[in-house]
């Protein structure tokens, strides 16, 4: 392991009627709130009413910001960043998945400097405090309740990028799974897909002697793995919703990267996918996970593949090589995701031939190469692409 320290300050707040807990934690921080949703799905679910009732218990102040999109804009952080500063706004509530959470981790560091919000999201500039907040998850898939990160569109430039900082943890999150209960079937997978790439990306890391970390991240993945298709039969099952939603924060909130650093290349091939065709997170790494690790996959490192085949996967190694059981735990990686219907290629968002380039380009964008466990170029991600058509 590398040497590390770990600091997670934000409290999760988890299970059946959990919202009870809103206004004594919104009271710490002040009145007037700025709550921050998405295209209306609180609304249609109740979960709006509910949270303006624990509101009023505190008779905090509430102004609005609505319409946070689904890979959110950098045009809408702006918009909260005004509403904050001209309304004296002191504590933010996200009420959403990862993209409402991220808008408004943008928006409380916005409302504390003079800085454009893009010059820091692309680390131009540097965050230097953030407004106070908090969220109540209603979709299980990004860990964003419990990690700094944030991730962002310009839609004028097409370009996504996560950013974060020490200010972008939330105070607390909520987490009611029955709050996940009205995410539809794809979005579901989504989520399903997206929590498994993110332990995905950590297990493909170069630090030695990790056995407790692997452990964490393959019995996360066979829990998912078990879970997911049972919750996708039966989308209101408390349970299954429950062991997805844990899953979905212990997958991201830094906890099993402790000693290392992961792979992540499929996460910025698939930002520069979302940036110029706006499909859903979870949908893009279903296409390109199976597909890097193809491209990566070598006699050298072989053994971390097969590793991740045999435990997750139940793969029968014997007699075969390295090499072959790790292709073999790619195929049914695969298998698994086209069992509960995962896209599985860029045709499947009509994207053709005609962009690679263009998202290849993308990203480079950073930084020339990427890719922790192994480095890519612009070269390598034109090869995914391909492969992922
Ligand atoms: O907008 P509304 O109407 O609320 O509908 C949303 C949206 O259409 C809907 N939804 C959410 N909760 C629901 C619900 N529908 C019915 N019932 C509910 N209870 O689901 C749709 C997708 O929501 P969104 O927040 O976009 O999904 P997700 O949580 O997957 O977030 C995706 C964004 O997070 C970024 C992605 O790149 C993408 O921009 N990521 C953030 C990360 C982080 N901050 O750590 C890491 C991730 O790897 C990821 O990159
Ligand atoms: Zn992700």
């Amino acid at each position: 392991m590398e040497n590390f320290t770990y600091y997670n300050p934000t409290k999760l707040i988890f299970g059946k009627g959990q919202l009870d807990a809103l206004p004594k934690e919104v009271n710490k921080h002040g009145k007037k709130v700025l709550i921050v949703y998405g295209g209306g799905s609180i609304k249609r679910n109740g979960i709006y009413d509910n949270v303006l009732e624990k509101l009023a218990e505190i008779d905090a102040q509430v102004v609005e910001l609505s319409g946070v999109e689904p890979n959110p804009r950098i045009s809408t952080v702006r918009r909260g960043v005004e509403i904050c500063k001209n309304e004296g706004v002191e504590f933010l509530l996200a009420i959403g998945g990862g993209s409402t959470i991220d808008c408004t981790k943008a928006i409380a560091t916005g409302a504390k400097t003079d800085v454009d919000m893009w010059d820091i999201v692309t680390k131009k500039e540097k965050a230097t405090d953030a407004l106070p907040f908090g969220t109540v998850l209603t979709h299980a898939a990004t860990g964003s309740e419990m990690n700094r990160g944030s991730v962002i569109t310009n839609w004028d430039t097409n370009e996504k990028h996560g950013w974060g900082s020490p200010y972008t943890s939330p105070a607390f999150s909520i987490l009611d799974p029955a709050n996940t209960f009205s995410v539809p079937q794809d979005q579901t997978v989504y989520g399903v897909v997206d929590i498994m790439s993110h332990v995905l990306e950590h297990y493909f890391h170069l630090a030695t002697n990790t056995p407790i970390q692997d452990r964490f991240c393959e019995s996360i993945l066979r829990t998912v793995i078990e879970t997911a298709p049972k919750l996708l039969d039966d989308l209101e099952n408390y349970e299954h919703r429950e062991t997805v939603m844990l899953s979905g924060t212990l997958a991201l909130n830094d906890m099993l990267s402790m000693g290392f650093r992961g792979d992540w290349a499929t996460h910025n091939l698939e930002h520069a996918v979302s940036a110029v065709h706006d499909i859903p997170h979870g949908g893009g790494l279903a296409i390109l996970f199976p597909n890097w690790m193809k491209h990566v996959l070598n006699e050298e490192n072989a053994a971390r593949f097969k590793q991740l085949a045999v435990r997750v996967f139940d793969v029968d190694a014997s007699g075969k090589t390295d090499y072959e059981a790790g292709l073999e735990g790619i195929n049914t990686l695969r298998q698994f995701w086209d069992r509960i219907e995962a896209p599985a290629t860029l045709a499947d968002y009509k994207i053709d031939e005609s962009t690679i380039e263009q998202m290849a380009d993308k990203t480079v964008i950073a930084r020339p190469q990427f890719g922790n466990f192994k480095t890519l170029t612009k070269e390598d991600s034109i090869a995914i692409f391909k492969a992922s058509l």
